[in-house]
């Protein structure tokens, strides 16, 4: 039966089904197993071998394995300066606006500057016309991160183009896309180098974790010995993320909504440090908290692998919901995602467009324990990113910032069932029907 304590939620760590909560349990009393362990390296060689790369390596999150990237491809102290050397603080990295403070901070960290380009409108990815734009105007860019939002690929036949005209480091930042292609071929595998996250949203979840791939040996090596360096998160935080599914699913999501016990039960976890957040407050300042960059543990890794060999039915699940959600809404105000032709999504998220976005969100919420999508309110989320440290100058990105003022995301994973979305298309109708 139904509980009706219990939100539809686009968040909340939507993929974690039974089978995942008693794995977590099983771990929380095997501490021995949490840091070292055998699963770490399985994790890695079924991902290289999914993707058809030759390296992947893991670290705690998205991003962590984007700064071990960035860090790796950076020069060693004693080089000077010249054509093909590694980066050194000031490089340009040119990425898109309209993402979230963790695909850029790994450049802050390292002292890189990210220049802004816009997004498109219509596919929520890199506007092309507007990277060359910024190409010409910042003449020492060195990197190019493209990020496959909300899961639709990136058109990747000109970005390739333009990266190696223009002597550019592709990145791909797949946080977004695991399982999306381009062509037929993985994204992932189109650029020097791509990163994954299995952070507690993400297509797979292990609450923090993600790796980074590539097939060039010679960045692999250095990777390798970066995360070694970087060595694991401590008992105490791989705790805190044991703990996550585990409260999820038994105490904080079946009282969510009882007189906002959950909700409280879940803010006071983390106040009291029993549960991580997702974001630091020092990451809305561009600074570092202590658990990055660092390893992936093998107890999360283990989780990783359950999540992971789960890939496909997840996939259709959302796949379906997708495709159920386009034709419910159809002759709509709502603005519809498009999928062109040669294009595969992972479909992490249905993205529309409607001028009162923040407003159908909000009244999703308090009228009817419905949870939507808000990614992304600012062109830098969470919404109190102090967007001056971000370097992000207003008024920079202007398709950003509409879309931040115009945008929702239903949900697709697991845990939402036909009869869930079935519900989330009434309130979306009858908004519309009372003429909004
Ligand atoms: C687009 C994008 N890039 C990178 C990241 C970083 O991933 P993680 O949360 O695993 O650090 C995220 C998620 O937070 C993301 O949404």
């Amino acid at each position: 039966m139904k509980n009706k304590f219990k939100p539809i939620s686009i968040s909340l760590s939507p993929n974690v089904e039974k089978d995942d909560v008693l794995l977590a349990l099983n771990l929380l009393i095997r501490p021995w197993k949490w840091k070292q362990g055998k699963e770490i390296k399985i994790l890695e060689n079924e991902f290289a071998n999914y993707l058809g790369v030759k390296y992947a390596v893991s670290f705690n999150s998205g991003r962590s394995s984007l700064y071990a990237i960035l860090k790796a491809l950076s020069a060693s102290p004693e080089q000077s300066r010249g054509e093909g050397e590694g980066l050194k603080s000031g490089d340009n990295v040119l990425l898109q606006a309209f993402t979230c403070n963790a695909s850029i901070n790994p450049a802050l960290w390292l002292a890189l500057n990210p220049i802004y380009v816009d997004c498109n409108q219509e596919n929520f990815n890199m506007d092309i016309d507007d990277l060359k734009k910024k190409i010409i105007i910042n003449k020492n860019s060195r990197v190019l991160i493209i990020q496959h939002t909300f899961g639709l690929p990136a058109n990747m036949k000109e970005i390739v183009e333009i990266a190696e005209n223009n002597n550019l480091i592709l990145i791909e930042d797949c946080a977004h896309s695991l399982g999306a292609s381009y062509n037929g071929k993985l994204t992932g595998t189109f650029g020097k180098a791509g990163f994954f996250s299995f952070s507690r949203d993400k297509v797979i979840s292990c609450v923090y974790g993600g790796l980074a791939v590539t097939n060039d040996s010679s960045l692999a090596k250095k990777l390798l010995q970066l995360q070694d360096k970087f060595g694991q998160p401590n008992l105490f935080w791989i705790m805190q993320q044991l703990l996550h599914p585990i409260l999820l699913y038994f105490i904080i999501l079946p009282v969510y909504n009882f007189f906002n016990l959950g909700k409280i039960f879940l803010i006071f976890s983390q106040i009291t440090h029993i549960l991580s957040k997702a974001v630091h407050w020092k990451e809305k300042q561009g600074e570092m908290p202590d658990y990055f960059p660092k390893a992936l543990p093998n107890a999360l890794a283990i989780l990783a692998l359950n999540q992971f060999s789960k890939l496909d039915k997840f996939y259709n699940h959302r796949k379906k919901l997708f495709d159920y959600y386009l034709e419910k809404l159809k002759n709509t105000k709502f603005v519809l995602p498009e999928t062109p032709q040669g294009y595969k999504p992972s479909y992490l998220r249905f993205t529309v467009r409607h001028p009162n976005a923040h407003k159908i969100i909000y009244d999703a919420w308090h009228k009817e324990n419905i949870l939507l999508g808000d990614w992304y309110t600012t062109p830098i989320a969470p919404f109190d990113t102090n967007l001056k440290k971000m370097h992000y100058k207003e008024e920079s990105c202007l398709n950003a910032e509409i879309l931040a003022e115009t945008t929702l995301n239903l949900p697709t994973h697991i845990n939402i069932t036909e009869k869930d979305a079935e519900r989330i298309i009434e309130f979306l109708k009858k908004y519309e029907s009372n003429g909004n």
